[in-house]
């Protein structure tokens, strides 16, 4: 089954379940080239740095991830979801990489900046270094053209082509360079007008939540924080209700009557959410309605989950004997 399309290797951690950021920034583009391009979506169960304190946690999201693909409409037939650990080319790409890639390249890496400040200087683990090394070996294994990824994974797509481009210097053209691409709605802001939609900062929606719970979540949203009353004028810019109006609402017509009376203090903010409420609830009914068919049926996922590994696996086993051959490590021949 070797298809003569090009190919996207793209991942998420299993940290829990995916909401409207992840699609906005990601899933979105997935589910779009998925005909055009071979996929290639990882679980990547490696690079989570939480993994010693809950292990039950992981692996209850990777099911989680799973599902969430599912429900959004990826398809298995087409695509291969799998499963990193259960691919341990990985860790010995990742190794033989892992010398190409200057420690103050890393330690410069913005991303990865902001995720060790969670830790005391001290205690960072080495994993902190070689996990973006492991996601440069896990879109060099299949040697993918395209990596469609949230805005935070761009320096880590950067990093990849030097890589590339500095083993196929050093071994011979063994790596194309992939492109990054991000989604419409690079950064998605959280519910608390946060910066970020994310799990840590418990201000997102998730795509299995509930309608209930969404109206509920839309409610207490973070909106104008100068308007005091529905007469005052209201301001557009910056407000995360109509940013998520503008990134889930098709209805233009009404979005844009909306700002229009927002702006001329004619609206309140309650017709604006109830509104909002309403067309995120219609955009995610469809995905509550795959995801719960999957639900009932775990051991389609799991087959899902098989047949995708089992395949990147041989994948794996192709690059990297082209690897060993490039590296010439057929000492005992
Ligand atoms: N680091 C990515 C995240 O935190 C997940 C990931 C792992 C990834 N390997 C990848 C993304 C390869 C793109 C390509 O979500």
């Amino acid at each position: 089954m070797t298809s003569s399309k090009k190919r996207i290797l793209t991942g998420i951690r299993p940290t829990g379940p995916l909401h409207l950021g992840h699609y906005a920034g990601a899933l979105e583009n997935w589910l779009r080239l998925q005909e055009e391009y071979e996929c290639f979506f990882l679980i990547a169960d490696y690079q989570v740095s939480d993994y010693a304190d809950d292990i039950d946690l992981v692996r209850k999201a990777v099911f989680e991830v799973a599902l969430d693909w599912l429900a959004v409409g990826l398809d298995p037939e087409r695509s291969h979801f799998h499963i990193e650990s259960l691919i341990p080319e990985h860790a010995e790409l990742t190794l033989w990489l892992s010398w190409y890639v200057p420690l103050a390249r890393l330690q410069r890496n913005p991303t990865l900046k902001a995720e060790m400040e969670s830790f005391e200087t001290k205690s960072v683990p080495v994993a902190f270094f070689t996990y973006p090394v492991m996601q440069v070996a896990n879109i060099l294994m299949p040697k993918a053209h395209l990596v469609p990824v949230g805005e935070d994974q761009l320096p880590h797509i950067e990093m990849t082509r030097e890589v590339a481009r500095r083993f196929n210097r050093l071994f011979g053209e063994v790596f194309p360079e992939p492109e990054a691409l991000v989604g419409r709605v690079p950064r998605l802001v959280g519910l608390d007008g946060n910066a970020k939609m994310s799990k840590s900062l418990k201000n997102a929606i998730y795509l299995k939540d509930d309608a209930e719970t969404v109206t509920k979540k839309v409610k207490r949203m973070f909106t104008d924080p100068t308007r005091i009353h529905a007469t005052d004028p209201g301001h557009v810019e910056g407000n995360p209700v109509f940013m998520y109006h503008d990134a889930f609402n098709p209805n233009e017509a009404e979005v844009q009557d909306l700002k229009e009376r927002y702006v001329k203090g004619t609206v309140g903010d309650v017709e604006v959410k109830e509104k909002l409420a309403l067309a995120l609830n219609a955009f995610l009914d469809p995905i509550r309605e795959r995801r719960a068919h999957y639900e009932a049926r775990p051991k389609l996922v799991r087959e899902a989950l098989a047949a995708g590994t089992s395949h990147a696996k041989k994948v794996a086993e192709g690059t990297m004997a082209e690897v060993r051959a490039a590296l010439r490590l057929n000492y005992l021949e």
